[in-house]
């Protein structure tokens, strides 16, 4: 996206310079050429010139549309991740920035990433509004306390590069700095075989959602006193009290955080939350550990093999 964006700019700074240098050696010339001499009279007023008025109307109206679908085609291209981006899971917090790879490994102020691939960035904040930006890949996004925003970039260049937060938040905020690494693809795949302390989020999310016995009213079959999450991600679910959501990443965090918010239809609101008792990491690994949850029958083949595990394990512990 980085050319694009210069692209841009630069179109910006050109018209910009372009109509500053008309403008201000026009206000010289004039200023000059009919400056007023001694014994001239003062000149007759001039009203109108109706050619002149539309062509310093149109021309302008001209170059700020191209502007605008310009910019706005850019900024539609960057707020659409591809689907076949990797996922990475970013938590700000005064003042560090968390990162969660899917297979598990976990960063601090450090990200590390293949070149030649999409990475989609899902982030949100722990405390108050942060900004991840990245200089060299021309992104900055807020990253906002109970919403989940995305970005994301494609690296092409291997190296190492500058992160930022963009946003103030607290006397530390100039300190919440970091490094993204763009390794070549082999090196990225060592990086990542290396050192997974403690599984994948998906088998991680699935621990979290064991030990606060979610499973007791979330039974798979249905059979308990709330939803089967099986299949649920990317559903549109109808609400209690009429309305629809679509089972984003987002409606799953409300409901584990704030579930009377949107219930069910056909279901009591007797969920109680997990505020507090779930970080928003943890928050990220339930996600996961939902998303994963695919109904088992026409296997898809191209599953991963960790969505196969879980939705497996899921299916395994009706007792839970
Ligand atoms: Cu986080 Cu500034």
């Amino acid at each position: 996206m980085s050319s694009e964006v210069d692209n841009l700019l630069f179109f910006l700074l050109a018209v910009s310079v372009f109509f500053t240098l008309v403008i201000f050696a026009s206000i010289f010339y004039f200023a000059i050429r009919y400056r007023r001499r001694p014994n001239d009279p003062p000149p007759p007023e001039v009203h109108g010139g109706m050619a002149l008025e539309i062509l310093w109307s149109v021309i302008p109206f001209g170059l700020t549309m191209i502007m605008f679908v310009w910019g706005a085609s850019v900024f539609f291209a960057m707020s659409r991740p591809p689907d076949d981006a990797i996922e990475v899971w970013a938590v700000g917090k005064q003042w560090m920035w968390k990162l969660q790879h899917l297979e598990g490994q976990r960063e601090i102020n450090e990200l590390h990433i293949p070149v030649g691939r999409p990475v989609k960035l899902t982030m949100t904040s722990e405390d108050v509004i942060h900004s991840f930006y990245v200089p060299a890949f021309r992104t900055k996004s807020d990253v906002l306390p109970g919403r989940y925003t995305t970005t994301w970039f494609t690296p092409t260049k291997p190296g190492k590069y500058h992160l930022f937060c963009a946003e103030y938040c607290g006397n530390k905020h100039s300190g919440m700095i970091g490094w993204v690494y763009a390794m070549e693809p082999e090196a990225y795949q060592a990086w990542l075989s290396g050192g997974t302390s403690g599984g994948t989020l998906v088998s991680n999310g699935q621990k979290l959602f064991e030990e606060n016995a979610c499973g007791n009213c979330h039974k798979p079959d249905n059979s308990g006193r709330c939803p089967s999450l099986v299949g649920l991600f990317g559903k549109t679910v109808e609400l209690s009290g009429g309305g629809t959501v679509k089972a984003d990443e987002a409606y799953i965090r409300e409901s584990i955080l704030n579930p009377s918010a949107k219930v069910v239809a056909g279901y009591q609101p007797v969920m109680p939350t997990f505020q507090g008792l779930v970080t928003e990491e943890g928050v990220v690994q339930l996600v996961e550990y939902i998303k994963s949850l695919t109904p088992k029958t026409p296997a898809t083949g191209a599953a991963p093999a960790a969505k196969k595990a879980a939705s497996q394990a899921a299916t395994n512990s009706p007792n839970r």
